[in-house]
């Protein structure tokens, strides 16, 4: 898998079938799909239909498409130029005000290859050896992070709040800070819970962690996919949370670039990001030129092909429901304010392996509670697709978790 987009002989290029040419088009074939060579494509089985990992079906975004082009014309290949040049911090920071009202100042924004290199980083440069705070069901690779930094995980289950929203436990976190632990991987918007946290459930986290002295690294990389209904709080923005913030975001999932390895760290403060950017070059040093070209193309000029993408999404979100309560009621779900990806539970089905059994039955592939710290009667499954897709996704996640279902025909 290269990550490069690539393009078949004769298709249209990022445009809708009606011809607004900003307008995302996720009306892809399955062989279109695959010719890409992406993970997502690949790793099954052509007889199965992926619903897994976190990439869209959907044509470039033209203006991302079209710096990537003329970047491969000049061979922009070549090591990456520093971000004070190359116009990352500035285009981080004004899409930041522009998108969430969060002033930030360029000079706290440090390039690096993804947004878990960030993270590590992060853990290794700035925080205490000791303990980290990851809530579950998390995203799976925070639940391998402490450990590679030498620290303990300690995971901390999600509860549900008086409205029977998912949010996070802050009791069981502050126990968990005053036993020791002293840094909070937070992700904000939350895969998989789909949850954009709000003032209130932040604010309680921020006085918790700030009572011990701790830290929390907020992974926003789903902020600018917040759905209608809700808002992104840039943990950061909040105030109080200066000193002990580390946010990081990239523009990989909003404009599904993640091959590309670019993502920006927002330090908290000058001395934070002195630290962070002192760290010696092999501790941080994955960024790709083309990442930081496809980057700044996304936040300076993306914003109405995302604006698109937010309407398509709702709409998935939408038929995803009335899909499940149609062909799978057993299954139950709460609708994400934020990101494409819906964390169900099939409990009810009875099938105690769900996304097993929906890849050895349905011949579908969705993403096993297991990954992300839960039980396996959950799974999650990826919505950023076309209508006709999603709805041969639900048909056989129902044969295969129905009782009695056949396999599928198609
Ligand atoms: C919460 C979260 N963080 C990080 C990532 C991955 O980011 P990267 O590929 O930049 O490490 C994902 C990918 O889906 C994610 O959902």
């Amino acid at each position: 898998v290269d990550g490069t987009v690539r393009e078949t002989p004769g298709t249209r290029q990022g445009g809708d079938p009606t011809g607004d040419p900003g307008r995302p088009d996720f009306d892809l074939t399955d062989e279109e799909l695959r010719a890409t060579g992406n993970a997502k494509w690949s790793y099954p089985p052509p007889d199965t239909l992926p619903a897994w990992v976190a990439e869209m079906d959907v044509r470039p975004c033209p203006p991302v498409h079209a710096a990537l082009r003329e970047a491969t014309e000049r061979f922009t290949v070549g090591y990456p130029a520093p971000d004070r040049v190359t116009g990352l911090r500035e285009a981080t920071a004004g899409f930041l005000t522009e998108r969430f009202g969060w002033r930030v100042d360029p000079d706290l924004v440090v390039g690096t290859g993804d947004v878990m290199a960030g993270m590590r980083l992060t853990l290794e440069v700035l925080c205490e050896r000791a303990p980290v705070v990851v809530p579950v069901p998390s995203y799976p690779p925070f639940l391998e992070l402490p450990e590679l930094t030498g620290r303990e995980l300690v995971r901390v289950p999600c509860t549900r709040d008086a409205a029977g929203r998912p949010t996070l436990d802050v009791g069981r976190i502050a126990a968990a800070l005053g036993d020791g632990a002293r840094t909070v991987l937070l992700a904000n918007p939350h895969n998989p819970l789909g949850r954009a946290f709000d003032p209130a459930e932040l604010g309680a986290l921020r006085d918790v962690v700030d009572r011990v002295g701790g830290r929390v690294i907020s992974d926003e990389i789903h902020a600018p996919l917040v759905l209608a209904g809700a808002r992104h709080l840039p943990y950061a923005a909040l105030d109080g949370t200066a000193d002990h913030v580390t946010t990081v975001l990239a523009a990989s999932k909003a404009w599904n670039v993640p091959g590309l390895k670019c993502a920006q760290i927002v330090a908290g403060t000058a001395a934070d990001a002195r630290r962070l950017r002192s760290a010696p070059l092999t501790a941080n040093h994955g960024t790709s030129p083309l990442g930081i070209v496809a980057t700044v193309a996304a936040y300076t000029a993306g914003g109405p092909w995302l604006d698109g993408v937010l309407e398509h999404l709702d709409r998935m979100r939408e038929l995803f429901g009335t899909l499940l309560a149609d062909r799978l009621p057993a299954a139950s779900w709460t609708p994400p304010e934020a990101t494409y990806l819906a964390w169900v539970d099939a409990s009810a089905t009875g099938a105690l392996q769900a996304a097993d059994r929906a890849l050895a039955v349905g011949r579908v592939m969705v993403n096993p509670g297991r990954s992300f710290g839960a039980a396996d009667t959950w799974f999650r499954v990826n919505l950023a697709t076309s209508a006709e897709r999603l709805t041969r996704v639900v048909d056989r996640l129902a044969a295969a978790l129905t009782a009695g279902g056949a396999p599928p025909r198609g």
